[in-house]
């Protein structure tokens, strides 16, 4: 099912200033985004997928053209709003983790639950489901700096999908990961894909991700010139 479109851009262009001109990393984007898909923005080094995945994520905006992210234009949003936007319908899974290094596994997981209206005991069930997903439920008292670089990503999988978020942006998730722990990453996201709907969009280089990926994004110098669906069927 992936008839309406949750994500939306138009000419979405992204210039940033560089010395006194302006460096064009986005250039007339058009591409949009059903409910439910497994997609990716790959490309080369410096090609604008972290770029694209900001402007999605709202934590960056359009210098022209549009955004339009769970209806709402992101180049429009208040700080406040887009903090809202991303709080209800984001989840985001980052090259680096991100992870803050003085609260435990089970913190570290439930805290974006904190920014929701929740109780005591669904976030406890939420956060002892996303930590069962992603293998670490014996690790639940640890600290960040007591973990493997793979286990903090797995578990910043889990602070990303623990809210059941509409769409997750994850940029190079297995970046950090053995072949073992991206396989089991990835299929966890994609058996929440098949069972919430969540969409998911990466942004990657890894062949291991591009093998699960349903649709193909190639991007270069700041263009899309390849959308490919790669018939992975559910
Ligand atoms: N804040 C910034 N100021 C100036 N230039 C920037 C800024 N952010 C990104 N760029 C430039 O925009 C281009 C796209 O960067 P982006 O990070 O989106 O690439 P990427 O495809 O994610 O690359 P990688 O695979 O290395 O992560 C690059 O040339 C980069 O140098
Ligand atoms: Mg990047």
């Amino acid at each position: 099912m992936q008839n309406s479109k949750i994500i939306l851009t138009e000419e979405l262009v992204k210039r940033f200033p560089v010395g006194g001109g302006y460096f064009t990393a986005l250039n007339k984007i058009n591409l949009s985004f059903g409910k439910g898909e497994f997609a990716g923005l790959v490309g080369p080094s410096g090609s604008g997928k972290t770029t694209l995945l900001n402007i999605i994520g709202s934590l960056d905006y359009p210098s022209e053209g549009k955004a339009i992210v769970m209806d709402q234009s992101i180049g429009d949003l208040t700080h406040r709003q887009a903090a809202r936007l991303r709080n209800k319908y984001l989840g985001f899974i980052f090259q680096t983790y991100n992870l803050l290094p003085v609260y435990t596994v089970y913190e570290n997981v439930e805290f974006p639950l904190l920014l929701l209206d929740t109780t005591t005991t669904e976030r406890h069930r939420a956060v002892l489901d996303a930590v069962e997903w992603v293998g670490l439920t014996d690790k639940l008292k640890s600290r960040p700096g007591q973990l493997s670089g793979g286990e903090s990503q797995r578990v910043a999988i889990a602070r990303a999908m623990v809210k059941k978020p509409e769409v997750v942006l994850a940029d190079e998730p297995t970046a950090n990961l053995d072949a073992a722990n991206s396989h089991h990453i990835l299929q966890t996201m994609e058996k929440l894909n098949r069972e919430l709907q969540t969409t998911f969009i990466f942004a990657t280089h890894d062949e291991k991700v591009i093998q699960y990926l349903r649709r193909k994004i190639s991007l270069e110098d700041g263009t899309v010139v390849n959308d490919e669906n790669l018939g992975n069927e559910k």
